[in-house]
């Protein structure tokens, strides 16, 4: 059965890929035509050359398609809006059109747990798609919100997952950028990091992802993910922190504090038409300062959601990681 993967040469979708071909099974994957795919260099994988952007372009990869892993998209705490609206929803949109026309039996779309808009407190799956005016929240949501139509309308078998910290080798958003800044000395701890970090290792992420895609239960459900342990952004920073032997974060600031600075820097980024992105963002300030620790008992009991890779097993691995070519060309000291 033929399997399409989008978003294969990113962080999620790549580790996906290199999974799905180590079982042997039958992958093809959608690639821009300036996608980089050296992790999968070798590896009998089938490449499409397409662009969410391009509806066409789409066809040929989903032709014959049994199940599709819908994992591209914009993923990032800043940016203009338009990007985020093409990628995560005119792009989920367009994929959604051409798989229901292909006869895919079925959509795993990958959302984020960013799309309850960051509640006081963590949630299960019935708290609605809240959108609170940021690019990536807003955007996830209307992306899954399409998925949602398209099930309504056409029957098309989706199942969506949230995953909340995915953490693990050729992580950008909770390796690379924190180990960099843990280098620089530059890394601020926010509200003393004790809310829930919600990390998931990014195998475990994997293997819920398949697990939820071939479960014949988790048809038109939306499920949270996150390993099941209790670790704090302090728990992790400590972790990551001892192990790159560099010390603990300095910079201490209260979550309100940091809030209004953030707003600050963006209201200033954009007047100014600064380049790059402000050094604080309310997007990440949200994820250090409210618990990530989301429910995950909707995944244990449908799926039987578990941590195969422990913590301390997948820390090992991250930091062995950031040693290699790639993690310091990423994260560099
Ligand atoms: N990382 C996390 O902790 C996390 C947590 C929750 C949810 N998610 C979700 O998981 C998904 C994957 O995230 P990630 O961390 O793997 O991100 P990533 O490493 O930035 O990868 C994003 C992927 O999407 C592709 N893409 C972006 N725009 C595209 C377009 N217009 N057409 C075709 N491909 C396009 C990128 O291709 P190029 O290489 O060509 O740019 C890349 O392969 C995203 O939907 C994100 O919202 C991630």
């Amino acid at each position: 059965m033929k399997i399409l993967v989008t978003g294969a040469s990113g962080f999620l979708g790549g580790a996906l890929t290199q999974a799905l071909l180590r079982d042997g099974e039958d992958v093809r994957v959608l690639a821009r035509a300036s996608s980089r795919l050296t992790h999968l260099e070798g590896l009998p994988v089938e490449i499409v050359t397409g662009t969410l952007a391009d509806k066409e372009s789409l066809r040929p990869a989903v032709a014959g398609v049994h199940t599709l892993y819908h994992c591209a998209g914009l993923s990032a705490d800043w940016g203009a809006w338009d990007a985020f609206y093409q990628a995560n929803v005119a792009g989920t949109r367009a994929l959604l059109d051409v798989a229901e026309a292909a006869g895919v039996q079925r959509f795993l779309h990958v959302s984020t747990s960013d799309v309850y808009g960051y509640p006081p407190e963590a949630c299960d799956e019935t708290h609605p798609i809240t959108d609170v005016g940021l690019p990536y929240n807003r955007s996830k949501g209307l992306g899954e919100q399409a998925v949602w139509d398209w099930h309504a309308r056409t029957g098309l078998p989706v199942t969506v997952v949230r995953p909340a910290s995915i953490y693990g080798p050729r992580s950008k958003d909770f390796v690379a950028e924190i180990a960099a800044l843990l280098y620089r000395r530059q890394m601020v701890l926010l509200d003393g990091g004790r809310v829930h970090a919600g990390l998931l290792y990014i195998d475990n992420a994997v293997a819920a992802m398949r697990a939820a895609a071939t479960s014949p239960r988790t048809v038109g459900q939306a499920y949270n993910l996150r390993d099941p342990i209790d670790i704090t952004w302090r728990d992790y920073i400590a972790a990551l922190a001892a192990g790159l032997q560099r010390p603990f974060p300095w910079i201490r600031l209260p979550g309100g504090v940091a809030l209004a600075l953030a707003r600050g820097m963006e209201t200033l980024h954009r007047r100014l038409r600064l380049p790059g992105r402000p050094l604080l963002t309310r997007h990440a300030v949200y994820i250090m300062i409210r618990s990530q620790g989301y429910a995950i008992d909707k995944a244990q009991r449908d799926f039987g959601l578990t941590a195969p890779v422990s913590f301390e097993e997948g820390m090992a691995r991250t930091l062995a990681w950031l040693d290699t070519e790639e993690g310091r060309r990423m994260a560099p000291r």
